[in-house]
């Protein structure tokens, strides 16, 4: 399915398929030996959405390998969404500790932070994602009896449309500092969202707020017929996401230059440092490598 201005989504399809894939490797990443990350709420989230790929790979039917990639990087494919979870879960930490009680999760898909992070008293967790996601979430955890850890305030919108105002409408105060987090949505959006999106988060970004994100720098190189052979093989196997289709690719900001043109204070961490911080091994690139490097970025102002 190609991409189109008003396009939606449920978890089981489209953009919304990734959040359950990305779920996924947090439930495979929470069971490993040596955890870096806890996430009690992605099996079942995932389990739920009912893609039957996921599931088999969730009770361990389907080899987590993928065709024709060694082990090492099949693992490194875990541990990659383990190191990007644990970073963006310090960076909360970090930022609460600092005494900011507002949170904004952008594009939040099945992140269940707001469920499983240990949150000062007084915080509140905003969540953005299309109405669809929202909905399936709040309902899949209130049945398995989740409590939030914070108070939860959902937000049911397309961040293409007014999202500033509908966060607004539930409650947000600007005048109070934030800790903003845009995680695995950049590629999915158009490059000018993706600055629009920068522009909006800083305009409500009151004094001593914070925001992390993750970008891809060689995006501009994406190669989508790369990507549509990496899908083919998924498809084989019973996976039918089209990551070529889904992704916007070509020229757009650098992340961390924007973000310092807009006055924030910019830290970027390569996935490669992470996991030497963590005593994980990233295996070198291989050619069909769709994305290659990724940088995880934190800013305050
Ligand atoms: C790869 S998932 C990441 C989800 C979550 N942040 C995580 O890391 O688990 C991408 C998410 O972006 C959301 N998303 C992408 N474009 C969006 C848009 N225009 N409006 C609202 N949500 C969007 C999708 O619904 C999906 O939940």
């Amino acid at each position: 399915m190609t991409r189109s201005d008003n396009d939606s989504w449920d978890l089981a399809s489209s953009v919304g398929a990734t959040a359950t894939m990305v779920a996924v490797g947090r439930a495979l990443a929470s069971r490993d030996p040596r955890p870096l990350i806890d996430d009690p709420f992605a099996a079942p989230l995932a389990r739920a959405v009912g893609i039957e790929f996921f599931t088999r790979v969730l009770d361990g039917d389907i080899d987590t390998q993928i065709p024709g990639a060694s082990p090492a990087r099949t693992q490194a494919m875990i541990d990659g969404m383990a190191v990007r979870t644990r970073f963006f879960d310090d960076y909360f930490t970090e930022a609460t500790a600092a005494g900011i009680r507002q949170v904004v999760i952008l594009a939040a898909g099945l992140d269940a932070r707001a469920y499983r992070l240990a949150w000062p008293a007084g915080t509140v967790v905003y969540e953005i994602d299309q109405p669809e996601v929202i909905a399936f979430k709040s309902e899949t955890l209130a049945g398995i009896g989740a409590v939030p850890t914070a108070t939860r305030r959902t937000v049911a919108i397309d961040l293409r449309e007014d999202w500033p105002a509908a966060l607004a409408a539930a409650g947000f105060d600007p005048a109070a500092p934030t800790a903003w987090l845009a995680e695995g949505l950049l590629i999915y959006l158009p490059p000018e969202a993706q600055d629009r999106l920068f522009d909006e988060i800083a305009a409500l970004s009151a004094p001593a707020s914070a925001v992390a994100t993750e970008y891809v720098p060689g995006i501009m190189d994406f190669d989508r017929e790369q990507a549509r052979a990496a899908s083919t093989q998924l498809r084989e196997r019973g996976l039918d996401i089209d990551m070529g289709a889904l992704v916007f690719a070509g020229a757009r900001s650098h992340v961390m230059d924007y973000l310092t043109g807009q006055g924030w204070a910019v830290t970027g961490v390569p996935r490669a440092e992470l996991f030497t911080r963590h005593d994980r091994v990233l295996p070198a690139p291989e050619e069909d490598d769709v994305l290659g490097e990724i940088v995880y970025v934190s800013a305050t102002r």
